[in-house]
Order: structure tokens, then sequence, then C-alpha cells
């Protein structure tokens, strides 16, 4: 059984009663990271999207999006996620001091919640590198990307060309914040004239666009 009270979870293992609509409960959203619109994409995308492979995030700040994707995959008893992200905590909103007080707290925060929600099983989670630095790593096939780390445009470009490379036949990508100048362009440049992938309807999405190769 899942409950939450006072901020707290009480979740002793995983159960299949792990829904979105419960997710969405349980994680809540606080400004910042993963809104509802994009955890539905992602759940989906876990729980029925196509092929085989790996389920990957880039960018994991406190884990929610992370969350959504395994919950998803997990009620299936498909594959695993792995989710990257350079910093300990988030390095932009704090100083450098807090920066390293900050990260124990998000690390610890981001494990407690995967742990309690019954999803730590289904999560790989790589800190302190730079997503460009883990593609070379990682020479996995990917059946669904999820790109929201560095949102300047050679970020963005990189991210797409060196992860978006490794995403199989049919299998997606999503972005969130298409509604940033930057991701925009990259978006714009590099995936909407490319035969190589297909912008899927996203007007149910905002800022979220997902495109199949
Ligand atoms: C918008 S947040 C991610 C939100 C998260 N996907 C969610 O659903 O809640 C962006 C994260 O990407 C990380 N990041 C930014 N640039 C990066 C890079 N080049 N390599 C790895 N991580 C990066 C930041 O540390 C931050 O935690």
């Amino acid at each position: 059984m899942i409950s939450v009270s006072n901020n707290t979870y009480d979740v002793d293992f995983y159960s299949p009663d792990l829904t979105l609509e419960k997710l969405e409960e349980l994680i809540g959203y606080k400004g910042i990271g993963c809104p509802p619109i994009q955890g539905k994409a992602m759940f989906e995308a876990g729980k029925n999207g196509f092929g085989n492979g790996w389920i990957v995030e880039l960018g994991t700040f406190q884990g929610a999006g992370t969350s959504y994707f395994a919950a998803g995959s997990k009620c299936m008893n498909r594959e695993k996620v792995l989710t990257i992200d350079y910093a300990l905590g988030d390095s932009r909103s704090f100083d450098y001091r807090a920066f390293w007080e900050s990260s124990i707290t998000h690390i610890s925060e981001c494990a407690r919640m995967w742990l309690m929600l019954g999803l730590s099983d289904w999560i790989v989670s790589t800190r302190g590198i730079l997503t460009a630095d883990a593609a070379k790593l990682f020479s996995i096939p990917v059946r669904a990307l999820f790109i929201d780390a560095g949102h300047t445009y050679p970020e963005v470009i990189d991210d797409i060309n060196l992860w978006g490379s490794k995403v199989i036949s049919g299998g997606i990508i999503i972005f969130d914040n298409y509604d940033s100048p930057e991701v925009k362009q990259a978006i714009d440049e590099l995936i909407v004239p490319s035969s190589d992938w297909l912008k899927l309807d996203d007007s149910h999405y905002r800022t979220v666009t997902v495109v199949r190769r």
C-alpha cells in the first residue's frame, strides 16, 4: 500500500498501486523539475513504449522524471532507467559552499524517494559526469531518451548527436522546454528537417516535444 502524510512517504515495497495518478500525488510539482504533463509522457513511454532497450534520462535533478520513467517500466517488468547528472545537487541554484551541502541533501533525498517508491532496483543513477562524457561510456541501445540536462544550444546539439544515435529504430526522444529559445533552435535545426526523426503530435504536451526514430 502507498500513502503519504505530512510530506513523508509510507511505502515499504513496490506495488502495482503505483499508478500515474498516485505518483503525481506523491511527488507533486514544486515549479521546477518534472511537471505532471511531462511525467505522464515519461510514465507512458516507460510502460508502453515501442521496442527493447534502455530508458535514459539526461539531467536527473531531484529524480522526479526518473521516477515516472521507472514506475511505468517496472509495472510492466520492462527495462531499467539510466539517469545522468554532472551535479551532485543543482549547482546553478546554490553558491559553492551551499552547493556541497545541498549535494548531500539532493542525493540522499533522491535515493530516499526512489527507495520509498520501491523503484531503487529499477534505476541506475550516474552522478558527477557530463552527459557528453557518459555517452562515450555507455554503448547501449536506448528505446526512450529524455533530454533535459544542459539547455544551451551546443549542449542540446551534443545530446541529440551523442545520445540520439543510440536510440533504436522506432524508439523515441522526449525533450523538455521546447519553449526555451536555444532548445527550440537545436530541435528545429537537427530534428525537424531530418528524415531520421518524426515529430509526433505534441499539442497535448505544451513544452514537451516527442520525436520517434
Ligand atoms: C532541468 S534539470 C532536470 C530535471 C529532471 N529531468 C526532472 O524531471 O525533474 C537539469 C539537470 O541537468 C543537469 N545538467 C545540466 N547540464 C548537464 C550536463 N552537460 N551534463 C550532465 N548534467 C547536466 C543539472 O545539474 C540539473 O540537475
